[in-house]
């Protein structure tokens, strides 16, 4: 069930962890939910995860007992509604899948009524009760709840710009995917840089700096890049009003999360995008951006540049920045 080159991972990293022999405990909060259940059974499956606490405001204790019995050696607990700060306890990585999904036509703006204000309530427990934790945000929109946890951290007085990420790598996922299937490659060699942020236009593709991708041309480059910013809506079209991608998004968390693992526990060259606290565009007022970064021991260890665009991703990236301008000021002004 499990993708066989998360599987290769995994079992690189069993290898490494045994000389590291440094484990984490994860919470996932939302973990009932379309995310929360599969991504909860693949962090129970990571091995470089020695606990793992399920928080939600519904059913959590459930998917605790059944994941529970998983033949790996982490600990599970469940915690129900009322129990949020002791499921935070002790906690080095938190995941948040809370929230609501969309429906079809909805874009992931139309989520922030409801999901700011989870997020915003989530992130001030974190800095209550593990204010050192790395916080890793799914909850949309995205391009908005990573500057929530931000601010709300910052007025706390905790805030460490290397320790909040947004997680991107579906779109990372989908354009190797997407890719891959156009010229008939393993997505494994068809790994593409995703920046900008998550959202529609805002999802800016590299595909020139692929030795795949830069063939692709004319209509089918359109085509192609229009499925990597406007996939989520196939997944949400199918389900026809049940959410939007959970599975996809479940396996794309925990990669990355496995990868973050990977550099706290001091292992280099973990490189991936993520969308954070970044100087790239900071002096056009877009101080969050995702682009390639360097995990390790602290989180964030380096933030790396875009690299060469092709004329065509500047267009894109031009489309991109007023965008995620609008939602990261969006995001702030709700905890101004
Ligand atoms: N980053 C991405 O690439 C990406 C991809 C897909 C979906 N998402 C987003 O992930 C979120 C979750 O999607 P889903 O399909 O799992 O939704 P879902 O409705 O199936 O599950 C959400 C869960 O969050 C729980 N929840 C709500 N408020 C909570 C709170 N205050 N504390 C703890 N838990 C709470 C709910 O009880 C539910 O179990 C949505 O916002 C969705 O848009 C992000």
């Amino acid at each position: 069930m499990f993708a066989r080159s998360a599987l290769r991972s995994l079992n690189q990293s069993r290898q490494f962890s045994s000389s590291a022999a440094r484990q984490t405990k994860v919470a996932v909060l939302g973990a009932g939910g379309g995310i929360g259940q599969p991504l909860s059974l693949l962090l129970k499956i990571d091995p470089l995860v020695s606990s793992l606490s399920l928080y939600d405001i519904r059913g959590a204790p459930g998917v605790a007992a059944d994941v529970s019995h998983v033949d790996t050696n982490s600990e599970v607990r469940g915690y129900p509604a009322d129990k949020l700060d002791e499921a935070l306890e002790g906690v080095k990585v938190v995941v948040i899948p809370a929230g609501v999904p969309r429906k079809p036509g909805m874009t992931r703006d139309d989520l922030f009524n409801t999901n700011a204000s989870i997020v915003r309530d989530l992130a001030a427990a974190v800095a209550r009760v593990s204010p050192e934790a790395h916080v890793l945000v799914i909850s949309n929109p995205v391009n908005s709840t990573v500057p929530i946890v931000s601010a709300v951290l910052e007025k706390a007085g905790v805030y460490d710009p290397r320790r909040v990420f947004g997680i991107t790598t579906l779109d990372v996922v989908r354009a190797a995917r997407f890719l891959g299937g156009l010229t008939g490659s393993d997505p494994k060699d068809t790994r593409v840089t995703v920046v900008g942020g998550h959202s529609g236009a805002t999802i800016v593709p590299l595909l020139s700096q692929t030795e795949n991708g830069k063939s692709i041309t004319g209509e089918a480059y359109e085509k192609l890049v229009h499925r990597i910013q406007f996939g989520g809506d196939e997944v949400v079209k199918a389900k026809d009003g049940a959410g939007s991608a959970t599975l996809s998004m479940a396996y794309a968390g925990a990669t990355f999360t496995h990868k973050l693992l990977r550099g706290l526990n001091g292992e280099k060259g973990v490189i991936t995008p993520t969308f954070v606290k970044s100087p790239l565009f900071a002096d056009q007022g877009i101080d969050f951006f995702s682009s390639n970064v360097e995990l390790g021991p602290n989180g964030v260890e380096k933030i790396h540049p875009l690299g060469q665009l092709s004329a065509s991703e500047e267009k894109l990236l031009a489309a991109c920045l007023p965008d995620l301008k609008k939602n990261i000021e969006k995001g702030k002004a709700f905890v101004a």
